[in-house]
């Protein structure tokens, strides 16, 4: 509407000198004759200049006294017809502000003699000062000396107005022409692109921000985690097999095959490949044994172990499951210490919850030495932990099937002020490691945690449904802080 207003009214009209008059002339709001203004300006249609006006406003006191009278008016009134009244009887009748002012102008003005007695010195007076403000209210323009006396007595208070004078600019026309910004099929099948006027390039525009790729808290977390093992001098296990037989995963872990960890209410079992095509047969005959009837002086389970319970494939439960692959192929060769570290994802059939998932990642890290002791795994924990800011630690006895003693570890939470379970621990059982051939006095101690826990932690995600899955907020991936892990 404002723009064919504008339009139309260059098309016969040298000049609108005025936006603001132009404005309330054609009924028109003047934020929408601005941005029109701006716009037609943009595109050449119009010549716009910046044009200031002073003009007055009233302020609240003023908006007061053209609504109700000056204060001297009021005050002037207020004296009876007879002429007179007492001081503090007119005082009474008045607002205290309006008894004040009027008091000072009505004498100044020599309307009354203010005394104890108050009382008129003329019959009849005018509102000036009323009358002035309604003019300015109405927009009228009035007297220097009276806009300078009114100033004085902060009853109106300058402003200044922007607005536009326009002409008519190098591509005028009564009416905008539709500029296409895009060449499309249609244009060149109906070939109307002859006719088109087309979009010029801005080539100052910035172009939108090209998407990169971005690192997930845990993918953070899990390098400053490798970088504190390479530097405790581990090497990285190779853990790029999710699905693993349930010999590696339990069987050559000395874990009984009627154990409840082996059930399908607990683990994920593969429907095809349903069984695992190759184990090594010597190995399996030793892990055999030794869980039936035990030897290098246990009694073993004393159960009739099956082969079939072996050879099922399921998701791996723990990186555990490598840990013992890479045990089995250390012991081949002629002896060396070994470190070893891992961190991948593992698969439990678990209900999920705020803190569960059916999969996660899992942290494990192992030494394997000639006469190692518990208390090098204590050492070796407090060195680990201590790297990742919790040097508070204290152990307690746990059962794996396959380490002993175990312990679960602990942590002192400044934050929650409470000792919190981060890992569990152990030394690997001569059932496990005898059968694969290392010399008697070797031995392993391990440790495993999830990596989950302290991402949640360290980011502040209290459900891991936020960390990891389809209910992730993808914001999150892009925009995430750097992990200070092991950075002081
Ligand atoms: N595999 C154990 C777990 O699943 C962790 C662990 C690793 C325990 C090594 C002892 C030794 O929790």
């Amino acid at each position: 509407m404002a723009e064919d207003a504008i339009l139309g009214y260059l098309a016969s009209h040298e000049e609108i000198p005025d936006s603001g008059k132009f404005a309330s002339q054609h009924g028109l709001q003047q934020n929408d004759v601005v941005n029109v203004i701006k716009s037609l300006h943009g595109f050449r249609y119009i010549d716009a200049q910046d044009i200031k006006r002073e003009s007055w406003m009233l302020t609240d006191e003023g908006k007061k006294y053209a609504a109700e009278g000056s204060p001297e008016v009021q005050l002037f009134l207020a004296v009876p017809p007879e002429g007179f009244i007492a001081k503090d009887e007119l005082q009474k009748k008045l607002d205290p502000s309006v008894f004040k002012i009027g008091c000072s102008q009505a004498g100044k003005n020599k309307w009354v003699d203010m005394g104890k007695q108050v009382s008129r010195k003329v019959q009849h007076v005018e509102d000036k000062v009323k009358d002035l403000l309604v003019r300015i209210q109405d927009g009228q323009t009035i007297d220097k000396d009276d806009i300078n006396s009114l100033k004085a007595r902060k009853l109106i208070v300058a402003q200044t107005w922007k607005g536009y004078s326009v002409r008519k600019g190098p591509n005028y026309a009564s009416k905008r022409k539709k500029v296409a910004t895009d060449l499309t099929r249609e244009n060149l099948q109906r070939g109307d692109w002859k006719e088109l006027e087309f979009k010029e390039y801005n080539f100052n525009a910035k172009g939108p921000l090209a998407d990169a790729g971005h690192l997930h808290p845990l993918l953070k977390v899990k390098q400053q985690l490798k970088n504190i093992f390479l530097q405790m001098g581990f090497e990285e296990m190779p853990t790029n097999n999710f699905v693993e037989s349930s010999f590696w995963n339990f069987d050559a872990l000395f874990q009984p095959q009627q154990h409840p960890a082996r059930d399908s209410h607990d683990t994920f079992f593969l429907e095809a490949p349903s069984t695992t095509r190759q184990l090594p047969e010597d190995y399996v005959e030793l892990v055999k044994r030794v869980h039936e009837s035990g030897g290098y002086g246990s009694r073993g389970y004393m159960y009739d172990w099956k082969r079939e319970e072996a050879n099922k494939n399921l998701l791996r439960t723990h990186t555990t499951a490598v840990s013992t692959r890479m045990l089995y192929a250390l012991a081949k060769q002629p002896f060396a210490p070994k470190r070893y570290f891992s961190i991948d994802r593992v698969f439990r059939n678990e209900s999920v919850d705020r803190t569960h998932l059916a999969e996660f990642h899992q942290i494990e890290g192992l030494v394997c030495d000639r006469g190692l002791t518990l208390g090098d795994l204590i050492g070796v924990l407090n060195d680990f932990f201590s790297r990742l800011g919790m040097s508070k630690l204290r152990f307690k006895p746990a059962y794996n099937p396959y380490t002993e003693p175990s312990m679960e570890i602990f942590s002192y939470h400044e934050g929650l002020k409470k000792w919190v379970e981060i890992g569990n621990s152990g030394m690997f059982r001569p059932e496990m490691l005898l059968p694969m051939g290392f010399p008697e006095d070797v031995r392993v101690i391990a440790w495993g945690l999830s990596l989950e826990r302290p991402t949640m932690i360290l980011y502040g995600i209290d459900n891991i449904r936020d960390l990891f899955g389809h209910k992730v907020d993808l914001s999150l991936i892009k925009r995430n802080p750097i992990c200070r892990l092991g950075i002081d």
